[in-house]
Parts: C-alpha cells; sequence; structure tokens
C-alpha cells in the first residue's frame, strides 16, 4: 500500500488464483451488495454479468482495511463501471439502490424461493414464474410434473436451506468413512468443497474418495452408496459413473467445468444420533418431550470418485471457491498456454501433459505461489 492524499491506495494483482484471500472480509457490505448482483445475474442466465460481479466482489475481498473513499480504488483490477457504482452509491448513501430494487423485486424473490428446491435450475424457475407460480404454495397448487430430484428437494426444502455445520459435516464425515471403510478397505475420505476451506457452514457437503492403489476405485461409487442405503442414511441419490477417458476426450477443455468422475449427488438423512457419535451434541436421551420432534435433518452431500493418478487435480477442482477455480482455468489458458480440469494439466506449447501429485505441483506447473485451502475463497 502507497500512502497518496492521505488515503490508503492498494494493489492487488488481477486473477484470484494470485491472491491470498481468507475467510475475513473487511468490505462485507460492499461484497455482499455486489454478491447479490452476481446472484441476480447467475439466475437470469447473464452468467458474463455475474462473473463480473464476482470479480469484483473478490478483489474488494483480500483488502487489509474496509474502503471509505472511491479514490482507494484506482488502479484495482476487475472493478468495471457498473460495479464502481454500485460502490460509490454503498459509499455515498449507505445502500445501492440497485441491490435494494432488487432484492425487493418479485422477480428475484421467486427465483431465490424456487431455485432453492433441490433439482431446481434458474431456467425451470424461470419457466415457473412465467406461468405465475411465485412461491412454494402457488407450486404445490400447480401440481406440476416434478422429476425425482426435486420431488426430494420440495419434500426437505427447509432442511435443504438451513445451513450445514462444521459439527455436521463432520458428523457426515465420519459415516462415509464407515461407509468406505466396510466395502473397500484402504480407501481414502477427503473433505472438499467450502469446509475444506476453513468455512464454518455451507450450503452442503462434499467428499473426494480415492484408492492408493490405481484402479481399486473403480466401481466404488455403487457399493459406497448400496452400504449408505442399506443403513438408511439416505433420503435421496443419483451416481453418474464416471466417463473420463484422457485418450478419448483429448486436453481438458479450457472453459469447462463438468468433468466426469463417478460421483454422487445426494440428500443424506442426518440422525441425532450420528451427530451424539461425532461428540457433537449432548448425550441426552429420548424423552416425552421429543414426542413430534423431528430427530433428524436432512443435509445435501456429494461424493466423488477419483483414480489416485488424477487425485490432485480432483482435489484442486474440487475444493472451490467456484470464482477461484474459474480463474485458475482462465489464467491456464490465457497466461500460460495450458489447459487445466479436475482431471488434468495440458501444456499446449510442449503439447503434453503434466504429471502432479500434490496441489503444490500443480501450481508449480502453473507458475504460480502455493495457494493453501483457507486462501482460496475468492
Ligand atoms: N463443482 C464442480 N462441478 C459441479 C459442482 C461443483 O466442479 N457440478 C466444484 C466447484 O467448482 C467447487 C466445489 O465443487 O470447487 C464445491 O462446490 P459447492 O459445493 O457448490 O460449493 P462450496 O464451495 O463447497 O460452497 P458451499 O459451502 O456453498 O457448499
Ligand atoms: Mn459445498
Ligand atoms: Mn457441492
Ligand atoms: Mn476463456
Amino acid at each position: 500500500p502507497t500512502n497518496e492524499a492521505e488515503v490508503e491506495v492498494f494493489s492487488v494483482p488481477s486473477y484470484a488464483c494470485q491472491r491470498r484471500t481468507t475467510l475475513e472480509n473487511r468490505n462485507t457490505v460492499l461484497t455482499d451488495a455486489l454478491s447479490l448482483l452476481a446472484e441476480n445475474a447467475e439466475l437470469s442466465a447473464e452468467e458474463g454479468r455475474g462473473v463480473a460481479f464476482r470479480r469484483a466482489a473478490a478483489v474488494l475481498k483480500v483488502l487489509p482495511e474496509p474502503v471509505t473513499d472511491m479514490t482507494q480504488l484506482r488502479g484495482l483490477p476487475c472493478l468495471g463501471e457498473h460495479s464502481l457504482r454500485v460502490i460509490k452509491d454503498i459509499l455515498e448513501n449507505g445502500a445501492s439502490s440497485e441491490v435494494e430494487s432488487t432484492k425487493q423485486s418479485e422477480r428475484f424473490k421467486a427465483l431465490k424461493v424456487l431455485t432453492g428446491i433441490f433439482g431446481v435450475g434458474a431456467k425451470t424457475a424461470d419457466r415457473w414464474i412465467r406461468e405465475g407460480i411465485h412461491d412454494l404454495q402457488q407450486l404445490k397448487d400447480s401440481r406440476p410434473t416434478l422429476n425425482r430430484a426435486q420431488r426430494a428437494g420440495l419434500e426437505h426444502y427447509d432442511d435443504i436451506n438451513q445451513p450445514v455445520s462444521k459439527a455436521e459435516a463432520d458428523a457426515i464425515g465420519q459415516v462415509v468413512e464407515e461407509a468406505v471403510a466396510a466395502v473397500l478397505p484402504g480407501a481414502q475420505v477427503t473433505l472438499i468443497g467450502g469446509f475444506r476451506r476453513g468455512k464454518l457452514s455451507g450450503h452442503d457437503v462434499d467428499f473426494l474418495i480415492t484408492h492408493p492403489e490405481e484402479g481399486r476405485e473403480v466401481g466404488l461409487m455403487p457399493k459406497i452408496v448400496s452400504w449408505l442405503e442399506s443403513q438408511g442414511f439416505l433420503l435421496y441419490q443419483k451416481t453418474t459413473r464416471n466417463s473420463y477417458l484422457e485418450s478419448e476426450d483429448g486436453p481438458a477443455r479450457p472453459c469447462s467445468n463438468m468433468d466426469r468422475f463417478e460421483r454422487c449427488f445426494s440428500v443424506f438423512k442426518l440422525s441425532e444420533d450420528e451427530k451424539r457419535r461425532a461428540g457433537q451434541t449432548q448425550s441426552r436421551h429420548a424423552s416425552a418431550e421429543d414426542g413430534g420432534r423431528k430427530l433428524w435433518r436432512a443435509v445435501r452431500v456429494d461424493l466423488v470418485v477419483s483414480p489416485i493418478s488424477q487425485f490432485a487435480f480432483a482435489l484442486l477442482g474440487w475444493t472451490g471457491s467456484k470464482l477461484f477455480e474459474r480463474e485458475l482455468r482462465r489464467w491456464a489458458g490465457h497466461e500460460k498456454t495450458m489447459s487445466l480440469s479436475s482431471h488434468a494439466l495440458y501444456d499446449g506449447t510442449q503439447r503434453t501433459y503434466l504429471r502432479a501429485t500434490s496441489e503444490e505441483e500443480i501450481f508449480a506447473h502453473l507458475g504460480l505461489d502455493y495457494i493453501p485451502p483457507s486462501e482460496r475463497n475468492a
């Protein structure tokens, strides 16, 4: 930071993957506002605008002080005209009129409520809104055709929209460990996603599973799912098979964020028993007061299985944040002529795949300083 006219002027590199973004954020008022506009853009199929707001918010997240004056933002990357206008509005008036009117808008409120149903994306929500459906009651009354995921999503709506705590994530981790140990001893479970970045709550819990011997992980997911189902832990699951073949698929496609691992999107039934066994809640016995009280909650859980040869890429690709991942791929493509996915890193200049057994090696291949998970909260 250099001194200029007595306000602190900040200097920030332009890619989020060049920066250390912890959970400590001195500018939450500004970043919440920009994130809301990003969310609104994403829900309105304006992905480009969404990314622009996300990038702007991410820059503010790394500033060491609260922004108090527009002159402090001079020379910062990723702050477009629109984001600057929003920031200026908040600094001058305490709030952004655009953010406030978005929050109040019937369309935004309806999009939020309807996409809060697991299995419902922006497209489906938009179609329902055009049919005059704005809330869950109207949706139920209209007797829509729902797929299996959406039916589970509607049934467990309140639970799924309640944040998952770290304690709950750990309790689910113990169940997943138990499942994996039962069906393939020696297989390893790693917590990924937001909880690996040190977040204290999340919208779901994500796990990556591998085995130190290449090939032993083949067909593992259905076995894990069967075990979990037999123990009554799954309210919903959809498993998709691994479809990645380096030879057939060629280089990791630079702008693709889809991966082809064996994976499972699920809704877990987490009971007080598991939380207690994980040592998270006070030991207590069922009593008369429990009559009618629900002793479990539904939690969204994502499971991914990767072969050990791709583990480092999967770990890096599934730890997030989503913007950090996007920026890594943009850096690889635009600055290094490389192509990064959750499976591989392809060097377009040398026309070869670059191997890695750790995240550190991947950052080194990319010519980036290593950023630990807790500093990937862009
Ligand atoms: N991811 C992915 N493909 C998907 C969904 C997610 O590669 N279809 C990756 C994301 O890029 C992210 C990670 O999986 O790196 C976790 O995604 P998600 O659970 O959606 O977000 P979190 O960062 O874990 O945040 P939250 O606490 O809200 O769950
Ligand atoms: Mn997650
Ligand atoms: Mn997830
Ligand atoms: Mn691109």
